[in-house]
């Protein structure tokens, strides 16, 4: 009788030589330009417009010679101008908010919908996961793809999934409590909301079944790995996607490694770019992440450009190339008085102070010509608020030594910040619309 197989093992393509996957990833590049060029009408007149035709893409540095897809074109195209297959063929459709402005919506086939559970399979074992685990699922379900595209995943690999979706935290515990999960997959964000919520129902974070946090959606740092894994005795991974190009499971962690995320280069082909010329950059250059689908069907995407901000490094625990974590997203990055900072800097800084807790928002304020900024934290569960208070001014200090730009700290009680319960919002805007 053949031995079952042992989903620990890694499927081949993970291991496979660098020429060996690039060879796969040119075969797949030409079918994909080819297959949005003749049913995409938004990519014939790009590329015509452009002066390239598919044929033109002979080898992977061909690629750069193709135009840029943006957000913009996919609500040009709302809502199904971008699918290049009969709609009739689209088994799901996921889309954005939509909450500043038009949504954008994504389509799968049904092999477009395996495709991912296999990358997302792929990305929970990558995270440490095993079949037969229990896996405590929150991120939302619904037309996000977080909730249903983790889900799919987890079932392929085996898992047993609590579909728990984000919200109704105190039961987010009880569930933990009572089902005893191994794996959590959620946002940072609202994973610490989960952590306060154990706090004040009198459960140590330390004590619950959880052993892997697998974190994303959202930016996060190194300095709120090390909080995560002390706070809660887990080892805390990354996984990093985005709906356009497919959703959760485009990148991913390795928990051997912990060292940035593994892009799954046989569906996702990654480039970064200079966001002001547009021009590819090295590996290991910090730019914008652009991403060619090589696989899907539904809705392929060539040189869809992410805004998220990162730098391409070598493989090391699999062959496919690694993308650091994400700095922040171009939208997000704050510019006072000339210079630039994102809330991820922020972030790193704040952690290393211990009356201060990881709860934190940039307000972006005006006083007259000039924009300001506040950083708003909560202070640490028990920290009286002088001491919070010191800890806040050595906040200051170490962001105008590092970052080299003044900013104002508000240090403000335990739950004086809004929670989420999936992305949460980082900066808040108070400046006077210009
Ligand atoms: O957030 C997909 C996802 C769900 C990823 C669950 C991971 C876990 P969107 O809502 O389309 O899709 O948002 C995509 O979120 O362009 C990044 O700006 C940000 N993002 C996603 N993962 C990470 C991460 C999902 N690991 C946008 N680190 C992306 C930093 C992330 N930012």
């Amino acid at each position: 009788m053949a031995a079952a197989p042992d989903m620990g093992e890694l499927e081949p393509i993970e291991t496979a030589s660098v020429d060996e996957l690039r060879a796969l990833q040119l075969d797949r590049l030409r079918w994909t330009v080819r297959h949005a060029y003749d049913n995409v009408p938004h990519y014939r007149a790009a590329f015509d417009a452009a002066g390239v035709h598919p044929d033109d893409v002979r080898e992977l540095a061909d690629l750069s010679r193709l135009p840029f897809t943006s957000k913009a074109d996919l609500r040009a195209n709302y809502p199904y101008g971008m699918f290049a297959v009969p709609r009739e063929q689209v088994s799901r459709i996921h889309a954005s908010s939509g909450t500043t402005g038009q949504p954008t919506v994504v389509g799968y086939t049904a092999e477009d919908l395996d495709t991912w559970a296999t990358v997302m399979a792929r990305s929970i074992r990558a995270a440490g996961g095993r079949p037969g685990d229990i896996l405590h699922n929150a991120y939302g379900y619904g037309l996000f793809t977080g909730g249903l595209g983790a889900h799919a995943g987890a079932e392929k690999l085996g898992c047993t999934v609590v579909p728990v979706s984000g919200g109704m935290t105190e039961r987010q515990v009880r569930l933990i409590v009572d089902f005893e999960p191994r794996i959590i997959m959620v946002t940072p964000s609202y994973m610490l909301a989960v952590v306060d919520e154990m706090r004040r129902q009198g459960v140590d974070p330390r004590s619950t079944s959880l052993e892997i946090g697998i974190f994303g959606a959202e930016p996060w740092t190194n300095e709120m790995r090390r909080e995560m894994e002390d706070v809660l005795g887990i080892d805390a991974v990354d996984v990093y996607g985005l709906s356009e190009v497919m959703g959760p499971g485009v990148a991913q962690e390795c928990v051997e490694t912990k060292d940035g995320l593994h892009v799954w280069e046989d569906h996702f082909y990654p480039e970064v770019i200079d966001p002001v010329t547009g021009e590819v950059l090295p590996d290991g250059e910090e730019g914008e992440l652009v991403f060619t689908s090589l696989t899907k069907q539904a809705m392929p995407v060539i040189r869809y450009r992410t805004r998220d901000l990162t730098r391409l490094l070598p493989g090391t625990a699999r062959t496919m190339r690694r993308m650091e974590k994400i700095t922040g997203r171009t939208d997000d990055m704050i510019i006072l008085r000339g210079v630039n900072l994102f809330p991820t800097q922020i972030e790193e800084l704040l952690l290393q102070i211990e009356d201060l807790s990881p709860h934190f928002q940039c307000v972006l304020s005006r006083s007259g010509t000039l924009d300001e900024m506040t950083v708003r934290v909560e202070s640490r569960d028990g920290v009286g608020l002088d001491v919070a208070r010191s800890a806040g001014q050595e906040l200051r200090h170490m962001v105008k030594s590092t970052i080299g730009v003044s900013v104002a700290v508000d240090v403000v009680p335990p739950e004086g910040i809004e929670r989420s319960v999936g992305k949460m919002r980082r900066i808040v805007d108070e400046r006077p619309k210009r």
